[in-house]
Formats: C-alpha cells, sequence, structure tokens
C-alpha cells in the first residue's frame, strides 16, 4: 500500500486549479444509465471512485470514452445488465446512486449491500422507504437488495424523515421517468444535488424547486442526448484553504464556486484568515498569524459540512486557544483523533466532540488513514509537524483528491509518495 512520506514546517503558498466534485461525478455518472443514447460529462475529477463508477456502469454493458482533457462520453444505449456486483459496491459504498437510475430506465435493479463503512452504518432503509412510495417493490436475498416495479415507476410523495444526500439524488432520478408528479419533501440541499438536477434537467427532465427543500418533478417518457459540466469540488478547495491556514501561508483556490463555500470559508475568517472571493477564486492569507480555535457543529448544507470536520480539527489542533468540533452527520467519524494525538495533539474525544487546546508544535509521526477525510487531516497535520510523518493506508485519499500530493508540491509542501 502506498504511503505518503511528510516533512512538515512549511508556509504553503500559491495557486490550486480546484478538481471536479468527486459527489457531484458519481451521481451524475450513474443517471447516464437513463438516457438510450450518448451524454458528455465534463470536468471529471480523475479519481479511484470514478473509475470504480466507470467500471460498474462499464459492467451494465455502457460504453465509456474517456478523453484527456477530462471529459467522458457515455453511450447506455447498450445497457444488458441492472446488477451492480459487491466486488465493486464493497470499494464504493456510493454505487448505491446506480439504484435509482436502474429502476427508472429497467423498472428493475439489483444492488449489492454495501456493508458497513469506517465512518458509521450508514443505512439505505431511507432510499428504500421513498423508493417504495413510486411503486417499487424491494427484497433483499444474498446480501443484494432487488428492486421491481412491476407496472413501471410511478409518481409519488416522498417525505424524508431524515435528509440524505444519495437518498434523494435516487428518488429524484426515479421520478424523473416515473409516470406523473413527484414531489421529494426534506430533500437535500447539498450543491451536489443541485448539480445532478441541473444534469438531468440538460437531459430533458423536468424539475422544479433545485437547490431548495422541496423538489417538484414532472415524469417524463425518456431522456435525451445532452451534456454537462460537473461542479467544482468544494470539499478539496477547502481542504487546501485549511492547509494554507495551519501552516500559516497563503493560496489562491482557481475554478471554484465560491457561494457553495460559506459555511468553510465563515470559519476560516473567524479562524482569523483573510479570505478575498471574486469570480471563480477565492485567496485565503494567513502570513503571520496564528490561526485561533474555532467551534463547530457538522450539519446539512448549508451548514458546515461533515466533510470538512477533520480538516478543521487539525486547525484546531495547533491554532490558540481551545475549540470544540461536534459531529452529528456521521456516528464514527473521528478516527482521526488517536492519530493526531499520537503526533502530540492536545485532543479529549466526548462520544461524537472534540475539544481541543492548541499546541504550539505538532511532531511528526507514522499515522494510519481510516476513510477519506480522516486521510486528509492527517496529511494537513503532517504539514504543520516537525519532522517527519508517514501517513499510511493513502487509497483512502486516491478515492477523493486527484493528484493531492502534487498540488500541494507546488504549493511548496515537501510531500512524496512512498510506493509499496
Ligand atoms: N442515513 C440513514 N438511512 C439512509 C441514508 C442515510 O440512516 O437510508 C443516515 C446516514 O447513516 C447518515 C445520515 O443519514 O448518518 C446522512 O447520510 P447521507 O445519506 O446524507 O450520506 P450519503 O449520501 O451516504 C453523501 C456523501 C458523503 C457525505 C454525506 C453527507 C456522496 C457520494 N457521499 O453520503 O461524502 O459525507 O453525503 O454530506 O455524495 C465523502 O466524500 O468523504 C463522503 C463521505
Amino acid at each position: 500500500m502506498d504511503r505518503f512520506l511528510i516533512r512538515g514546517g512549511r508556509a504553503l503558498s500559491g495557486d490550486v486549479k480546484v478538481s471536479g466534485a468527486k459527489n457531484a461525478a458519481l451521481p451524475i455518472l450513474a443517471a447516464a444509465l437513463m438516457v438510450p443514447g450518448k451524454v458528455r460529462f465534463e470536468n471529471l475529477p480523475h479519481l479511484n471512485d470514478v473509475t470504480t463508477m466507470l467500471q460498474l456502469l462499464g459492467r451494465m454493458g455502457v460504453e465509456v470514452l474517456l478523453d484527456d482533457t477530462g471529459s467522458v462520453e457515455l453511450d447506455a444505449s447498450t445497457l444488458n445488465s441492472v446488477i451492480a456486483p459487491y466486488d465493486l459496491v464493497r470499494t464504493m459504498r456510493a454505487s448505491i446512486v446506480v439504484l435509482g437510475p436502474l429502476l427508472a430506465r429497467a423498472h428493475q435493479a439489483e444492488v449489492s449491500l454495501p456493508g458497513g463503512c469506517a465512518i458509521g452504518t450508514r443505512p439505505v432503509n431511507l432510499h428504500v422507504k421513498a423508493l417504495e412510495r413510486l411503486g417499487v417493490e424491494f427484497e433483499v436475498t444474498d446480501g443484494y437488495i432487488k428492486g421491481r416495479a412491476p407496472v413501471g415507476l410511478v409518481g409519488g410523495k416522498v417525505l424524508f424523515e431524515k435528509i440524505t444526500v444519495t437518498g434523494t439524488e435516487n428518488v429524484l432520478m426515479a421520478a424523473v421517468l416515473a409516470k406523473g408528479e413527484s414531489i421529494i419533501e426534506n430533500a437535500a440541499r447539498e450543491p451536489e444535488v443541485a448539480n445532478l438536477a441541473d444534469c438531468l434537467v440538460a437531459l430533458g427532465a423536468k424539475i422544479d424547486g433545485i437547490g431548495t427543500d422541496t423538489l417538484r418533478i414532472e415524469g417524463v417518457n425518456a431522456l435525451h442526448s445532452g451534456r454537462h459540466r460537473i461542479i467544482p469540488d468544494r470539499i478539496e478547495a477547502g481542504t487546501f484553504l485549511v492547509a494554507a491556514a495551519a501552516t500559516t501561508g497563503s493560496c489562491t483556490l482557481i475554478e471554484v464556486e465560491p457561494k457553495h463555500m460559506d459555511a468553510t470559508l465563515l470559519k476560516l475568517e473567524e479562524a482569523g484568515a483573510r479570505i478575498e472571493r471574486s469570480g471563480t477564486t477565492v485567496s485565503l492569507d494567513m502570513r503571520g498569524n496564528r490561526a485561533k480555535a474555532v467551534d463547530i457543529t457538522t450539519v446539512e448544507y448549508p451548514g458546515f459540512a461533515t466533510d470538512m470536520q477533520a480538516q478543521f480539527v487539525a486547525l484546531n489542533s495547533v491554532a490558540e486557544g481551545s475549540g470544540r468540533v461536534t459531529e452529528t452527520i456521521f456516528e464514527n467519524r473521528m478516527m482521526h483523533i488517536p492519530e493526531m494525538q499520537r503526533m502530540g495533539a492536545e485532543i479529549d474525544l466526548y462520544g461524537s466532540t472534540a475539544s481541543t487546546v492548541g499546541v504550539n508544535q505538532l511532531k511528526g509521526a507514522p499515522v494510519m488513514s481510516t476513510d477519506l477525510r480522516a486521510s486528509a487531516s492527517l496529511i494537513l497535520a503532517g504539514l504543520v509537524a516537525k519532522g517527519e510523518t508517514i501517513v499510511d493506508r493513502i487509497y483512502h485519499i486516491d478515492r477523493g483528491y486527484e493528484r493531492i500530493e502534487e498540488k500541494l508540491s507546488n504549493l511548496g509542501a515537501e510531500i512524496i509518495r512512498l510506493p509499496n
């Protein structure tokens, strides 16, 4: 397994071009299953999760043509399987987003249950309940969730008892090809959900209320060919800003959508960073200024994202004063804390709240990645630590950050990939 060797202590500075958003790309790629023709998606990030999704679509008979400009052309007119097998689903839980599109297009789907996950149990009961409202019948056999809509999908009213991002995406995609009108209430408002909805509209869907918690969908008979651009990755972008802030450096993000990053930018300002937003760039300046610790509670968008939580714990661990970070979305998303403690961070973990007292200096140590965002936070800790840090199991980071070591090196970080 590859590892990163990081020699910390350098203030980062420079520009970073932000990649397309992983969590928008995955459901958008799955949406290609719904179209009996060619679709083209631009700004696709080069990530292992994207490769897994393309493999999954390939297994279902979808033709995939990648080009070197970061675009992909998909043609699902040759769809010949409705099965998402265990060997791929177990490596990427987000494979569940093929469920809605397959039901919409073929009125049947068999998706392996993903099993547990490092950050929590992550059940799919809400996906199932919502799709049942559109006429799908489910059974679980042989570790697979099997759905069938014997008379096709019919529009219905769905009220999510809890906000779910991929749950909203699945039922939205199913509703697009259902007969009649559907209403989704308490829908997730994440920009990635809105980007998927915009994509579906570009392919012929009729959706009102995009970006709000109530989506109204008028079912259409079929989607058609078209093209769509994936939004910039607000989590990758935020991770680089925190890296610059923690190392008392500066950084300009290129090709971002600043309004998607409000919660992160506000917390960075509270930590003492000077932030400038202009068009599709965001600049952060923390030079000569130690960060002040901040209090954070993760919530659904537009609140503070769970996917930025671990990075801010890393920032707090070297900031001035004490801070409290509370995770409310996932039950087990604090696995980075014991690793940071090994680097000298003073953190008390009580339930899902991490209380930090910032130290002047972390010390490099060998540490272990447990999930994608935890890995990112350990890299940040390594960048501010004195001496050498080895981050093991970085396959987690390759799932969701494109060429992170190259982008960080361009900012002046000393980080090297050590192949196994
Ligand atoms: N939940 C249920 N039942 C369900 C679905 C969700 O109880 O049927 C619970 C989950 O266990 C969790 C909460 O509801 O406690 C919210 O989960 P959600 O369904 O919103 O998460 P997700 O759709 O599985 C997406 C992102 C995650 C991100 C979360 C929250 C994708 C592919 N993944 O997951 O991204 O953390 O929303 O914003 O969009 C990451 O990129 O590192 C990542 C984990």
